[in-house]
């Protein structure tokens, strides 16, 4: 029988990138406007592929290797498929009325101009880490951004609040911040940007980006609230975890998770479990399989901290992220600092310890803990003394307290902005109205 979302008139093809923090708020994005009339057909690689029972509403279209490879050659093998099967084609009661592209899917944006169809780009990380990756052609060109500046306090001319040290780069990564910075002009042949933040989150980056990219801009996050709750996880969720969680009491317990893909070595691991173990607080941590290098999961814990920790704390593979923090018991976030985690956290009011490793997350910590003043950021070397401090800073202490209270403040703000008036909510109109007549 043929699947009745086929009879809607108006199709969006969705390109996503087969990466966690990609493929979350792509999908989210792909439920709400369904949700507003649209055929959703999402294109995916073999690689990390989105499972079609949590999402029955949408068309699936595959290509590429089932490997992960570089982002071109992703964007190479891709290209034939998306052109050939569904661009062209225009059934008889539907018709592709735009392609919504992840950033790094840059590919999609030249075949749906081939096309002569509107091409929009998602960006799945904050406003103020698209400014900043924009910016940083004219601060390697001025010769402003010099490799010893990557730790520097000094703030970054025309960025604030940022601070070098904050920015995407270090001499270790260079070369791949040399490619994105392609990819950025890449995607510039979109005719409009689709940002996962929201006004009160991001006024002042939102509005500059604006002026700088001169394209239609909609804010419309965070996207996991907005969006319906269907699971989009490349990993089972450990959801026995929510039971644990019902037998603590009210905001005690603190939840850790270092995302999708930062990696742990042993003397780091060792150092989270005592730090974990001293400070008394109660907590859920995810241990990713593989996440820890020489070791396929929590083998190399140290002696003794399981004995040590009892029923006071539950380590789990992979845990029902947003569920976990919409849940009483949990009273803190020790984050990574992925802009989804970021996010999910704040639309919880879920205060969070903030330890960024790479790419936006420098960027997102100084938005945490300087500008919305929710979090207390974790530096350097983790240590397990630092680490036993800071929990009970923000568990126990009278600053915690005040930081809490930002918190439960920011995520009213965020009600607000997904409401009837909110600046999410006309940005959802305001994109819908786009998509059905090309028009703002
Ligand atoms: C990556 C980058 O690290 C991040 O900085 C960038 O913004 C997006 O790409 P990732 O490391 O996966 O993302 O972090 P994040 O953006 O936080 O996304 C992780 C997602 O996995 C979140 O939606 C979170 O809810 C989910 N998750 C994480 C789970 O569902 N369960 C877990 O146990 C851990």
């Amino acid at each position: 029988m043929e699947k009745q979302e086929n009879r809607r008139v108006q199709r969006l093809v969705l390109v996503l990138f087969p990466l966690q923090g990609h493929t979350t708020p792509m999908l989210q994005l792909g439920s709400v406007l369904y949700s507003r009339g649209f055929a959703i057909t999402i294109a995916h690689t073999r690689f990390n592929p989105p499972d079609p029972i949590n999402h029955p509403q949408f068309d699936f279209l595959v290509s590429g290797t089932p490997n992960i490879e570089d982002v071109e050659s992703i964007n190479l093998n891709c290209q034939a498929p998306l052109q050939e099967l569904e661009l062209q084609k225009q059934t008889a009661y539907s018709q592709v009325a735009g392609v919504i592209h992840d950033s790094l899917m840059y590919f999609a944006a030249t075949v749906a101009n081939d096309n002569k169809i509107p091409s929009l780009v998602l960006r799945t990380s904050s406003a103020a880490f698209v400014q900043a990756y924009a910016a940083l052609p004219h601060l390697l060109a001025e010769g402003s951004f010099l490799f010893q500046d990557s730790m520097s306090y000094e703030q970054v001319p025309q960025l604030n609040p940022l601070r070098f040290k904050d920015l995407p780069v270090s001499r270790e990564n260079m070369a791949l911040t040399l490619e994105l910075i392609d990819i950025v002009s890449k995607y510039k042949r979109s005719s409009v940007m689709i940002i996962n933040t929201t006004d009160c989150l991001e006024h002042l980056p939102l509005l500059q980006l604006q002026q700088l990219f001169q394209v239609p801009l909609f804010g419309i996050g965070p996207l996991s609230k907005v969006a319906s709750a269907s699971s989009t996880s490349f990993l089972e969720e450990e959801s026995s975890c929510i039971a644990w969680l019902n037998n603590q009491t009210l905001k005690s317990v603190l939840y850790v998770s270092k995302g999708s893909l930062a990696m742990s070595d042993e003397k780091e691991l060792t150092e989270i479990a005592w730090g974990l173990a001293n400070s008394d607080q109660p907590f859920l941590w995810v241990v990713r399989p593989g996440s820890v290098s020489s070791s396929d999961w929590t083998e190399l814990l140290p002696q003794g901290f399981r004995e040590h920790v009892g029923e006071r704390g539950l380590i789990v593979k992979w845990a029902p992220q947003k569920e976990v923090l919409a849940h009483f018991a949990v009273g803190g976030f020790w984050t990574h600092c992925g802009w989804n985690s970021v996010m999910e956290s704040l639309s919880e009011g879920v205060p969070m310890i903030s330890c960024p490793q790479f790419f936006d997350q420098k960027v997102n910590s100084r938005y945490i803990t300087y500008i919305w003043k929710v979090g207390i950021e974790l530096d350097g070397e983790l240590e397990r003394g630092d680490i036993e401090r800071s929990i009970r800073k923000l568990m126990g202490g009278r600053e915690g307290v005040e930081i809490r209270q930002r918190a439960i403040e920011l995520k009213q703000m965020i009600d607000v902005s997904i409401l009837e008036g909110g600046s999410t909510y006309n940005a959802l109109n305001d994109l819908t109205e786009f998509l059905l007549t090309n028009k703002i």
